[in-house]
């Protein structure tokens, strides 16, 4: 670049040609930021001059100024249009590299199956959501109050025992909770949900349960769906249709046959167990053939203790109330032999036994 910068239309070209030429050997924005300055910035020669022309005569500032300002205007446009053509250079050089060869073979993923629990809970709960029951919850660690006690377990019921149950160490802090313990069923959401609100109640409450046993039909950890309904005039025809319509519906079999069995449970009286027709032979099982009978929940109507503990007066209400595993469910419905596998977390099992998430059993079809 020209050192003299005195004010002559030589030396004004002469600026315009230099600037030119710099723009042209640039070749990265990179590049062009690092010239601006010596282009347009405060110590160009282009200012530099710009700001000689107030000390020129009136006459000479007229001729000289429309000039030098249409340089300076011709520079400015050279660098935007350089300035524009090199970012569109780099962006073009970006969509080349990054360009994607549709020609190329898929990469074998797998596709995700929803799992046999998942997938059973979810048929269990559009079955009841049909009758009108709503979603109820109580959290997996429980109170002993809740689990045991407010059920009408008698204090020296062998299931509180320290070998049939996970308790927790006693919290120090809050000693006015009492023991507590991994929840042994879903039963004690019975007592949250009657405490939560008034009747009419129907409420389904699906979810993890815990017992210290473990072999082929035992797990530690296990999931069981509780059904609850209070209302005036409720009686036994009530929990039955809904038993029986709910195991038809979801074995798809519409004349099921059932029996039902006395039984205990200490928070309902009376109190039974529901059995399902099968057929066993062959080390297989077939639901709704032959003479053989397969224990399938259990159920009763809930005892007066149970509904005073949940706040509700057993003179003007009356309840029922199931407990069904899940587990179980999933391995009659869809053959799954062995229970230890649901937890085993093994890629080839779930791909063989789970769900495609766009395909719904009969059982959820409809409405
Ligand atoms: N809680 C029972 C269990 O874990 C199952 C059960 C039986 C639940 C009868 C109920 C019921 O609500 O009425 O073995």
């Amino acid at each position: 670049m020209s050192e003299n910068h005195t004010l002559t239309v030589e030396n004004i070209n002469l600026v315009h040609q230099e600037a030119l030429h710099q723009l042209a050997s640039v070749t990265s924005i990179a590049e062009l930021d690092k010239i601006r300055p010596d282009l347009t910035g405060k110590k160009s020669p282009l200012i530099t001059m710009l700001k000689m022309l107030g000390t020129l005569n009136p006459d000479e500032r007229k001729a000289l100024g429309g000039h030098l300002n249409k340089v300076r205007e011709e520079i400015a446009t050279a660098l935007d249009k350089r300035e524009h053509m090199l970012q569109q250079q780099a962006l073009e050089q970006k969509l080349q590299q990054e360009k994607q060869d549709v020609s190329l073979p898929p990469r074998p993923d797998m596709v995700g199956k929803i799992h046999p629990i998942t997938q059973v809970i979810d048929e269990v709960r559009h079955i009841f959501s049909k009758m009108g029951f709503q979603l109820a919850e109580g959290p997996d660690i429980e109170r002993e109050y809740y689990n045991f006690t407010a059920l009408n377990f008698p204090d020296d019921h062998p299931a509180r025992q320290m070998h049939d149950t996970f308790y927790l160490p006693t919290s120090q802090d809050n000693p006015e909770l009492g023991a507590v313990l991994l929840r042994t069923h879903t039963s004690p959401v019975q007592i949250h949900a009657m405490r939560q609100s008034q009747p009419p109640l129907r409420i389904l409450a699906p979810g993890r349960t815990y017992r210290c046993d473990s072999d082929a039909t035992h797990s530690p950890m296990f999931h069981q769906v509780e059904g609850l309904v209070v209302d005036r005039n409720i009686h036994m025809g009530h929990l039955k249709a809904c038993v029986i319509d709910f195991c038809q519906t979801f074995f798809g079999i519409s004349n099921l046959k059932v029996r039902f069995r006395p039984s205990y449970f200490p928070f309902t009286e009376p109190s039974a167990e529901m059995d399902i027709g099968c057929l066993r032979g062959d080390g297989k099982l077939k639901i709704g053939e032959g003479n053989d009978w397969l224990e399938i929940l259990g159920c009763g109507m809930v005892h007066p203790n149970v509904l005073k503990m949940g706040g509700i007066d057993p003179d003007q209400y009356h309840g029922f109330a199931f407990g069904i595993g899940i587990e179980r469910l999933a391995m009659l419905k869809y053959g799954i032999p062995d229970l230890r596998a649901f937890y085993e977390s093994d890629a080839r099992w779930l791909q063989h036994y789970g769900f495609s998430p766009f395909e719904k059993p009969s059982s959820m079809m409809g409405i």
